[in-house]
């Protein structure tokens, strides 16, 4: 059986969505929809499924077991909300929302339609973090302690995100907000944390450089962001990632290098990503994750398990991610659970 689905904002990230979904037989894409008319007729065109500048008029007219929503974050909410009145399950991208009461009420939507709903958070996805993963959960490095999760360049991304330039928040909820997703799934969550945070680039209306203290039960974690670093050897779009344990220590470096110390035992490799056909250097770390999380949602479908990302546990991500404004706006720390 093939599950039928619809994909909302045909846009830049979407392209992504598009080719991962395009290489599973087991979904049909029935209908693409943008306000975009020429985004969505060139969305079409390449992967088939009907056009639709309108989301009411496209769940209206469409018989669907799930929904892709790849909008920007202020139409999350309605989509979301329209999808669970028709009784149709949405993977949503992150960010959820900007609020925490939106991002409830999507979450309440959907459990009272009785719907399963997953957030697109896509990084935990990424090869070398499933190995990391693997490997604190294998003991490799006994209790981990202590965390640093990193994303630096100087990358231009505002000429493809060009919305990017007048957000007020910024880094934070652009790319932190997929370390601190990280940095949970390594290590837990947190109690509370301190943000430390600038705007460099002058051009823009939010911040794009953070760095951010975790505090967990009984470790600590810093996850720091920047899109203003120059470097010599350009590492876009590669988070590095330190966890280090009361038996050893797991290392992902540039260019996917993993070591991981284990006791007296150390683990030394180059993670060689999967070429998928579509996917390309620099982004294919990023793009083979699409497709883990689109299989990881289309898994939890067939069996009825709760997705690692479900919108229900993402309440607790998008609690961390605005705390982390509100220890910036106040200049103290952030109990989180504070905004739940
Ligand atoms: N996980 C990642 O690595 C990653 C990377 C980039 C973007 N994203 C996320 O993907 C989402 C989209 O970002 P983007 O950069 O692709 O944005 P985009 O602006 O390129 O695409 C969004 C599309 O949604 C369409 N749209 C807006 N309102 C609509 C509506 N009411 N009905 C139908 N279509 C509508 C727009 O016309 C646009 O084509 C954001 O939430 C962003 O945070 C995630």
């Amino acid at each position: 059986m093939k599950r039928r689905f619809a994909l909302i904002g045909t846009g830049f990230f979407a392209q992504n969505h598009l080719h991962a979904w395009a290489e599973m037989d087991d979904v049909e894409l029935v209908a693409v929809c943008d306000v975009d008319e020429a985004r969505v007729a060139a969305a079409a065109a390449q992967f088939g499924g009907r056009a639709y500048t309108d989301a009411r008029t496209l769940f209206a007219a469409e018989d669907l077991d799930f929904v892709d929503i790849a909008t920007t974050p202020p139409t999350h909410r309605m989509m979301v909300e329209l999808a669970a009145s028709h009784g149709v399950a949405p993977i949503c991208q992150k960010p959820l929302a900007w609020e925490m009461s939106d991002a409830r009420a999507m979450v309440e939507a959907c459990e009272a339609a009785g719907v399963p709903f997953m957030v697109h958070e896509n990084f935990r996805f990424q090869l070398p973090m499933r190995r990391i993963k693997a490997a604190i959960e294998a003991g490799a490095i006994g209790r981990p302690f202590f965390g640093r999760v990193s994303f630096r360049t100087a990358h231009d991304v505002y000429s493809a995100q060009p919305w990017l330039v007048d957000s007020e928040r910024m880094i934070i909820v652009d790319v932190a907000v997929h370390l601190f997703d990280l940095a949970m799934c390594f290590m837990g969550d947190p109690l509370s944390l301190v943000t430390e945070a600038l705007r460099v680039n002058p051009r823009i209306a939010g911040e794009d450089v953070a760095t951010v203290l975790m505090r967990m039960q009984d470790a600590t974690c810093i996850v720091d962001a920047s899109y203003e670093t120059r470097s010599d050897h350009n590492t876009y779009p590669q988070t590095f990632v330190t966890i280090e344990g009361t038996e050893g220590t797991i290392t992902l470096g540039p260019d996917y290098r993993l070591q991981i110390v284990s006791g007296t035992q150390v683990i030394d490799e180059t993670l060689v990503i999967p070429d998928r056909g579509w996917t390309s250097e620099p982004w294919n770390a990023i793009q083979d994750s699409v497709h883990a999380t689109q299989r990881h949602w289309l898994h939890c479908l067939d069996t009825g398990e709760e997705p690692e990302t479900s919108g229900r546990r993402t309440l607790r991500l998008l609690d961390v991610t605005l705390g982390a404004y509100a220890s910036l706006e106040s200049g103290a720390r952030y109990e989180v659970g504070s905004l739940s």
